[in-house]
């Protein structure tokens, strides 16, 4: 997978992606992150200029369209071969949960552009935006931490890039539910004890009790989440029978 971020801070992303899980899909050339710079599409070779003030009078900048739709084209000219689409990061977009996470997955590549200031020109985003995300609903500086937690979350599921113990069939979410209660070296720490049944080696039955404790889980802390879960049950069984 290639993702290609178009960013006025390129320096945000120094180390974010240099450590750990994507630096190892990286080096295993699971993925290929590249970073670039708005301002270099500015068309203004003194200022760099990239801003402007929105017709209509409202207070703050806007990023203008020119240098974004310049910027935009040569990602899509670098990645020519592999049918790029073109995300936007605003908290207006669709919410980043795991399913979407999932939907990205089939795309070969990733042009994610993000925004600052108090957004971009609304034609940038009618004519060239192939999907607008958000990562939750709070209002961040700008989505460079929103493209890094999204480019993180797809990257973990590139068939290759977690190795079996990392494996993200024990994830929260993974199945649309929260994860059961881990546990590691001591068996006993300050007192209290690790779940027998964890200590006991019965497969079966170790199975069984995450399947109990992640339902439980959910259902007491997320009841949204719960209440799809049910949802899907019932398809299930209704399917079944027809
Ligand atoms: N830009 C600013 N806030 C954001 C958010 N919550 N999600 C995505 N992009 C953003």
């Amino acid at each position: 997978m290639f993702f290609d971020i178009l960013t006025l801070f390129p320096g945000m992303f120094e180390g974010a992606f240099a450590d750990s899980i994507i630096k190892r899909a990286q080096e295993r050339k699971l993925v290929t992150i590249e970073i670039h710079n708005i301002r270099d599409y500015s068309g203004d070779k003194r200022h760099g200029t990239v801003d402007d003030y929105p017709y209509g009078g409202d207070a703050g900048m806007l990023l203008k369209p020119a240098p974004l739709a310049a910027a935009i084209k040569a990602g899509k000219e670098r990645l020519s071969s592999l049918n790029p689409k073109v995300i936007f990061l605003t908290p207006q977009g669709e919410l980043l949960r795991q399913p979407v996470v999932e939907s990205l997955l089939s795309e070969q590549a990733l042009i994610i552009l993000c925004g600052r200031y108090k957004g971009i020109d609304q034609r940038i985003r009618e004519r060239y935006i192939d999907r607008e995300i958000s990562i939750g609903d709070y209002v961040l500086s700008g989505g460079e931490v929103p493209a890094m937690v999204l480019v993180d979350a797809v990257t973990r599921l590139i068939p290759g890039v977690l190795n079996d113990r990392e494996s993200a069939e024990a994830d929260s979410l993974y199945n649309g539910l929260l994860s059961y209660p881990q546990y590691t070296r001591p068996e006993e720490f300050e007192g209290n004890r690790v779940p027998e049944i964890l200590l006991s080696g019965h497969h079966v039955n170790i199975k069984a009790w995450k399947e109990e404790q992640a339902l439980a889980n959910t259902r007491a802390r997320r009841p949204d989440l719960w209440k799809e879960y049910e949802e899907r049950i019932n398809d299930k069984i209704r399917n079944s029978k027809s």
